[in-house]
């Protein structure tokens, strides 16, 4: 995928100095309110039973805070985190090797679980409900199962998709926690304690702005506000003023709801190339030459939250909604 304001892989592109950026305790963290009330008191209670944390599942779409939450959760139980993800671990050995090697309490943090294969899948439930791998060793006739005790530990999984999971895997989790779209007030803030670790200063109609276009999601919103940041800089510009905001945000093709290049052409392709759908999503995913899984877990989400498409069992259509506001603009990005 090429460099855009929304993407998922966050990882290749994570260095300590990003870390840096995320909160690193509960309380320093914005939004998400009742997820946070509700890991303060797992986390009081794993504390005082002095029991590790209960296994925790965090599903949502992209750039909410998963990885986040899973470093502020270990940091909050004091322990350590070791983070994984699903497709890296391709042989059962893989993920014996790694639980094996956890301290008693530490964080199993696994990456898109959804994508975990079955064998490997296999292998943690026994781990995940009795501390136990079940390994076979030899083939055929040879073949026969050992038996390792683990430390007790606590897996954290993240997905963006909640229904892929299969059934045995997503029961074994004690802690279901589904993160939401951000408020545009708690995206403010994010942006302003950003901008202040990043040692500059935005002023708050910037702010807002900002937070109006980052489509719910810090990621997007601490991404956007580097890119400012570099409009500010060139400029020599003391502080985020709105003139730089609203230009830079013209010049990266975003426009005043938040959408991007790419939404425009998905909305354009449904609402004049198919006249509104229902259209395949395999179908959209080729006409704008984009992947059927960045539309799904990226595009769509935001969209079908917006009230721009709906989905129906024939494919992907526009609302009425998106009729009056995309001709209102004419397809054009403010
Ligand atoms: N940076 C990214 N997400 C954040 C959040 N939810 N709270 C504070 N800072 C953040």
């Amino acid at each position: 995928m090429d460099d855009r304001m929304v993407d998922q892989s966050m990882h290749d592109e994570e260095s300590s100095f990003e870390l840096s950026l995320r909160p690193t305790k509960l309380r320093q963290y914005i939004g998400q309110s009742a997820i946070k009330s509700n890991l303060e008191v797992f986390i009081k209670a794993a504390k005082i039973r002095q029991e590790p944390l209960d296994h925790v599942l965090l599903f949502g779409p992209p750039g909410l805070g998963k990885t986040t939450l899973s470093n502020i959760i270990a940091n909050e139980m004091e322990v350590n985190i070791r983070t994984i993800s699903g497709p890296s671990i391709e042989r059962p050995g893989d993920l014996a090797a790694i639980l094996s090697s956890l301290q008693p309490g530490d964080v199993l943090f696994i990456d898109e679980i959804h994508r975990l294969s079955s064998v490997v899948e296999e292998v943690l439930y026994p781990a995940m409900e009795d501390f136990f791998l079940d390994i076979v060793i030899g083939k055929g006739e040879e073949a026969r199962s050992i038996r390792i005790d683990l430390p007790p530990f606590t897996l954290i999984g993240a997905t963006t998709r909640a229904g892929s999971l299969t059934a045995p895997l997503r029961d074994r989790f004690g802690v279901h926690l589904r993160l939401e779209y951000y408020k545009e007030h708690e995206l403010k803030e994010i942006i302003v304690r950003t901008a202040e670790v990043l040692g500059t200063s935005i002023d708050d109609e910037s702010a807002i702005e900002l937070a109006k276009r980052s489509r719910g999601t810090p990621r997007v919103a601490n991404r956007l506000l580097k890119r400012v940041r570099d409009f500010q800089q060139v400029n020599e510009d003391e502080l985020i003023s709105i003139g730089t905001t609203k230009a830079s945000l013209q010049l990266l093709q975003v426009d005043d709801e938040g959408l991007d290049y790419i939404d425009h052409k998905m909305m354009n392709c449904i609402l004049e190339q198919y006249k509104g759908g229902p259209v395949g999503l395999d179908t959209i995913a080729v006409s704008i030459g984009e992947e059927r899984i960045t539309i799904e877990d990226v595009y769509e989400p935001f969209l079908i939250q917006k009230g721009f498409i709906e989905r129906t069992p024939r494919g992907r259509k526009a609302t009425p909604y998106a009729f009056e506001h995309f001709s209102k603009n004419n397809g054009k990005r403010e």
